[in-house]
């Protein structure tokens, strides 16, 4: 997806920094073990009891060609969550974990996108989930947007538009209404450089609407200033009596400097603030990174802009937005290699110009089904350190995704799946007991081999294979399931 868009630049080697010694320390014993999941990739029933369209809708519906082959159509059906609550519930319960992260699709609960017009039997279908996952003591971290905007509230400009915020400020109180008795942990939006990056600027994600070079920030901005709003409203409002938390999940591809010098460290650390940072400076710090601001500020300037393609917060919602998170949050799933470079041409308006860092992952790294998501254990501890010394841990950091790519829809094995989690979780729980790092969880992508976004069945990440020719979506767990399930229950990642 977006990471690929920085994809340019020389393919060198590097020293294989990695190493298959495993910790056979427990994880503490208050550590959240979960699934992720998100709506349009798993619920299906994509308009039934009055859902709405949404932009993947639209997409898989009006740009065939964007996916595989005949898989376009894939969605509407999905792994049929939306008629299997109790079946997966069950096996959420079977796998142990104590959390389960999932999406709310905002056009099931409001179809047109507006508070006007509410879907009861939207809300009916979460409000079942939710008590059945609370009956089996599992905890549910619920995401507000993972991607899947009305598409009406696209036809208005979606994340382009400010009149998004209200609307999504409206769309978060119905949540906190129906589900906040319940839900102790929300998430405002899933990969937010995603959404605006692939959604708005080098493409990837829908609905598309490319707007090369500002079309990301323009989202971006709107996006941060409707979380801090539906923060601050779960701060005053709600939070005295639900007693839950607020943050927003983001994500990053590790980027470590390709050399001691320091131009490369500079470079690593410039692209880090530029991605993780655009969204991360903000909740926390109450504005976007310096570097950022002063790059693109000039180049826009060279490039003959009145002002920044980086719009400026205002004092009043730099206050507003300062501080926006209860905890921290990361998916993560590769990691690059980070070098200086020539500053990029001032004709090429971009997101990749601005930052003007070459990233690569070497040719000896290895390989996933799919391209950019190389398997980089080491790349979690340097991470959640980085994000430990940039942001602080006080309120802990939860890793919201990891998971593991292969394709064709097929049982996997330990060598695969599970060696990639195991070594992931062992660099993590060196993170915890060796550098002292907060992190408070852990959520596998994914429970099931779901829709992954425009690759439809092509590539899985799930632990149990889901067989899409059947009409019942037969589950069947794989050698990871077990494996899981062992590391959950037991903590610990060797026998
Ligand atoms: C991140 C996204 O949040 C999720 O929806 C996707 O399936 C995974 N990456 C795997 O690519």
């Amino acid at each position: 997806l977006f990471s690929q868009s920085f994809a340019y630049g020389v393919h060198g080697s590097h020293a294989h920094l990695f190493s298959e010694e495993v910790s056979n320390i427990s994880f503490p014993k208050n550590f959240m073990w979960g699934y992720a999941t998100a709506a349009y990739q798993l619920e299906g029933a994509w308009n039934e009891d009055g859902k709405g369209e949404s932009v993947w809708d639209y997409d898989a519906h009006n740009h065939p060609d964007w996916w595989p082959a005949g898989q376009n159509l894939i969605g509407d059906v999905g792994v049929d969550a939306y008629h299997h609550t109790d079946e997966d519930v069950a096996l959420l319960a079977k796998q142990g974990v104590n959390t389960y992260r999932f999406s709310i699709a905002w056009p099931r609960i409001l179809p047109t996108g507006h508070i006007d017009n509410i879907n009861q039997k939207g809300i009916d279908y979460y409000k079942d989930l939710i008590q059945k996952l609370k009956a089996r003591n599992i905890e549910p971290l619920v995401t507000m947007h993972h991607w899947d905007n009305p598409r009406a509230i696209e036809d208005e400009g979606g994340f382009l538009n400010e009149s998004i915020i209200p609307a999504f400020v409206d769309y978060a109180t119905l949540l906190f209404d129906n589900f906040g008795d319940d839900v102790k942990w929300w998430v405002t939006f899933n990969e937010p450089k995603q959404t605006c990056g692939g959604g708005y600027d080098v493409g990837g994600i829908s609905p598309q609407n490319i707007h090369r070079g500002t079309g990301g920030y323009i989202c971006a901005h709107n996006l941060l200033r409707a979380h801090a709003k539906v923060y601050r409203l779960y701060e005053s409002k709600y939070k005295a009596t639900q007693k839950g938390r607020v943050s927003m999940v983001m994500d990053e591809s590790w980027s470590e400097p390709a050399s001691n010098s320091s131009a490369d460290i500079e470079a690593a650390e410039r692209i880090n603030l530029m991605t993780y940072g655009w969204y991360a400076h903000p909740i926390v710090f109450g504005d976007y990174p310096d570097i950022m601001k002063e790059r693109v500020a000039e180049r826009s300037s060279k490039q003959g802009f009145s002002t920044s393609r980086l719009p400026a917060f205002t004092d009043e919602e730099k206050a507003e937005i300062k501080g926006t998170y209860d905890f921290l949050t990361i998916n993560m799933y590769s990691s690059q290699l980070a070098a200086a470079q020539d500053e990029a041409p001032y004709t090429d308006i971009s997101l990749a110009s601005d930052i003007s860092v070459t990233v690569y992952q070497p040719d000896d790294w290895e390989k996933t089904v799919t391209d950019w998501f190389k398997v980089v254990p080491w790349g979690a501890r340097h991470l959640v350190t980085w994000i430990r010394d940039t942001y602080g841990d006080e309120k802990g950091i939860i890793v919201t995704e990891n998971g593991y790519h292969d394709s064709g829809n097929v049982f996997d094995d330990l060598d695969t799946r599970g060696r990639y989690h195991k070594l992931y979780l062992s660099n993590i729980n060196d993170a915890i007991y060796k550098d002292g790092v907060n992190v408070t969880g852990y959520m596998a992508w994914s429970l099931w081999n779901d829709i992954e976004w425009y690759a439809g069945i092509v590539v899985n990440l799930g632990h149990y294979h889901v067989d899409f020719d059947s009409p019942n979506r037969t589950r069947t767990p794989k050698a990871s399931a077990a494996y899981y399930q062992q590391v959950v229950t037991t903590g610990c990642l060797v026998d």
